[in-house]
């Protein structure tokens, strides 16, 4: 028995040895627990490295912004550029405590499962570079491919029909800004064949880099007409090359618009660069965003893309705050009115679309004027300048087609009203037209679609292997519209056993895709492997129509539409609808935040993506209790 008592207490004696081990070795010492004891908001921001200049600034943003409210605290580590001590970091700053992290990834992939592990357990802001899928809670970052394609356009205004070479300097390569810089880049100029981009350098970010790589170049090739460097530090590299080379007349570009010396700012005002584009950091709404998700503000994004600006050297000194003419503080204590103009009510979407707008509006205040177009354009424009008559604070609108609203926008701009466009966008290169786009991703919708066609086709193959595709359309000229049938396409464009046999507009409507469905069975019926619609109330109208040709929808028909409003869980659950992938309508709250911000003087971004999930019919059941329209 003693011998049992003492194996026992030795055992126990064993156990709190290694678990003071565990405490002191494995459990790693967190250095902050002084200063952030008490803190109700410990914010932990994960920077790739502190050696850009463009990094720097995002990071004393996040630092000075974060101590404009109370109680917020924030940990920043820097990862020096390597993706293994990032994720060492992220994991450090979960040790500690943080409520929520903010993270601007080395690498995107590298740094994806980190990302998720985290966002499992406290929100995420992932800042800059995108991570893969949508495990976070907010991405901030520039419209990348758009910096690109500004450059472009910059490019051949400066060329002109004579055109001429450029050089383009990159950063690290691999990395998405890189990519899709050059790939917005090269779209613009394929536009002007006498436009050649000759030689490529890759500069990692890094102005030293840049500087040896084009001295080495001037050494070997002709000057080009125009250097591109896709950051102001690798400008700066180039404008030391040319020197160094003896080149000179030549024109180089950046990207960033960073104050302080050598800045693009200062190079600009020096007269050693041709133009900058501003790319803000994103830091300051990160730390406003991380304060409004942990106090469970309503209207929190998925997605938001931040405006740029072009700066050139005639424009320097009268842009050093770009968005001076966009922001549009207000003083008095009367409530917002706002004018919005809808584009009817030719959906279930669209109809709680007006019911989420109507109760937002109410319930922050705001003084809403609501105009119904009936899906007539004219409708929207006249609408728009009865506002504008009316004098009132702001105009936001949903535009039933993507042209022909560049005269009206250009008369509330001259007007001094502000315009938001909710849900849908306008196809318009002149981005001080509005203030900011808020709504869904919809090229995304099409992708999403067809991606989940894709892999439920692995599990029910056709007997022939070939997949016969019906597509009904939404309203011809309309952001849905194009962009679900460009981004389905897209992702369908590497499978030719996938096949669109016939693609016909119903309007959005439930009638209409009754109608246009039944017609299309009457030559089509025993070809249809897959109906992809463009909205659920087409597809809830198909649906009936497919039933009286005597076929079984969601079977011998597989049905994928966009939306899901309740009544496509409803279909799903009667195994009529085998997915739907969501569009929300519930745009009213981030409106009102959007317009609340605007008028507290802050920096709109350019657009604001709401976020979306896709709904297979396995999983219809379980999230049926959580839909809220
Ligand atoms: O613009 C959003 C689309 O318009 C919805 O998907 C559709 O149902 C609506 O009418």
């Amino acid at each position: 028995m003693k011998k049992i008592i003492k194996y026992l207490l030795w055992l126990s004696a064993l156990g709190m040895s290694l678990l003071l081990l565990w405490f002191l070795a494995i459990r790693p010492w967190n250095p902050y627990k002084n200063v952030t004891q008490g803190v109700n908001k410990l914010i932990g921001f994960s920077q790739a490295n502190l050696s850009e200049p463009w990094r720097i600034t995002m990071t004393e943003e996040v630092t000075q912004q974060a101590k404009k409210y109370p109680d917020m605290r924030v940990i920043v580590t820097d990862a020096v550029d390597s993706s293994d001590r990032q994720v060492e970091d992220v994991r450090r700053l979960l040790s500690y405590g943080v409520d929520l992290l903010i993270i601007s990834p080395t690498d995107s992939r590298a740094l994806t499962p980190i990302v998720t592990e985290a966002y499992q357990k406290i929100p995420v802001i992932v800042l800059d570079r995108a991570v893969e899928g949508y495990d976070y809670t907010l991405y901030i970052g520039p419209d990348n491919q758009l910096i690109g394609r500004e450059t472009g356009r910059y490019v051949s205004d400066l060329l002109g029909s004579q055109g001429g070479n450029v050089w383009e300097v990159q950063g690290r390569s691999g990395s998405p800004p890189t990519i899709d810089r050059s790939l917005g880049f090269r779209e613009e100029i394929q536009r002007h064949p006498a436009i050649k981009t000759v030689q490529t350098v890759t500069a990692d970010w890094l102005r030293d880099q840049a500087e040896d790589g084009l001295v080495s170049l001037f050494s070997k090739r002709p000057p080009p007409d125009i250097i591109v460097a896709q950051n102001d530090a690798m400008a700066y590299g180039a404008i030391l090359a040319a020197k160094k080379s003896g080149v000179r007349d030549i024109k180089i570009i950046g990207v960033d618009g960073l104050e302080g010396a050598n800045g693009g700012l200062d190079l600009l005002r020096r007269g050693l660069l041709a133009a900058t584009f501003i790319c803000p950091t994103g830091g300051k709404e990160a730390v406003n965003y991380a304060w409004d998700i942990l106090e469970k503000k309503p209207g929190i994004p998925k997605k938001i893309y931040l405006r740029i600006r072009k700066v050139t050297p005639d424009t320097v000194n009268i842009t050093t705050d770009p968005y001076v003419s966009l922001r549009h503080p207000r003083s008095n204590k009367e409530p917002i009115r706002l004018g919005f103009a809808q584009v009817g009510s030719e959906s279930r979407w669209r109809i709680t679309n007006t019911r989420s707008i109507k109760d937002a509006a109410k319930n922050a205040g705001i003084d809403l004027s609501f105009v119904d177009g009936q899906q007539k354009q004219e409708n929207q424009i006249a609408a728009i300048r009865s506002f504008i008559q009316q004098k009132v604070d702001i105009i936001a609108f949903s535009p039933i087609v993507e042209t022909g609203w560049e005269t009206v926008l250009r008369e509330a701009k001259a007007a001094g009203i502000p315009v938001i466009l909710s849900d849908r966008e306008v196809g318009i290169k002149d981005d001080t037209l509005w203030a900011t786009f808020i709504g869904s991703d919809f090229l995304e919708e099409g992708r999403r679609a067809a991606r989940w066609l894709l892999s439920y086709m692995k599990n029910h193959p056709t007997v022939d292997g070939q997949i016969n595709i019906v597509e009904l359309q939404g309203t011809v000229g309309s952001a849905p519209a194009i962009d679900r049938k460009r981004g389905f396409e897209m992702t369908l464009a590497s499978h030719p056993e996938y096949k669109i046999i016939r693609s016909e507009v119903a309007n959005f409507y439930f009638d209409e895709g009754k109608q246009v469905m039944r017609q299309i069975l009457a030559t089509e019926k025993n070809r249809i492997d897959v109906l992809f619609a463009h909205n659920d109330d087409m597809a809830l109208g198909a649906i009936e129509s497919i039933e009286a040709a005597g076929l079984k929808p969601g079977k011998d028909v597989v049905i994928v539409s966009v939306d899901a409003v309740k009544e496509a869980f409803q279909a799903m659950l009667a195994g009529k609808l085998n997915c739907t992938v969501e569009c929300t309508p519930l745009l009213g709250p981030q409106l009102m935040k959007v317009i609340q911000d605007y008028f507290d003087g802050k920096e709109l971004p350019t657009r604001i993506i709401t976020s979306e999930e896709v709904f297979p019919a396995q999983i219809a059941r379980s999230a049926l209790p959580r839909r809220k329209y």
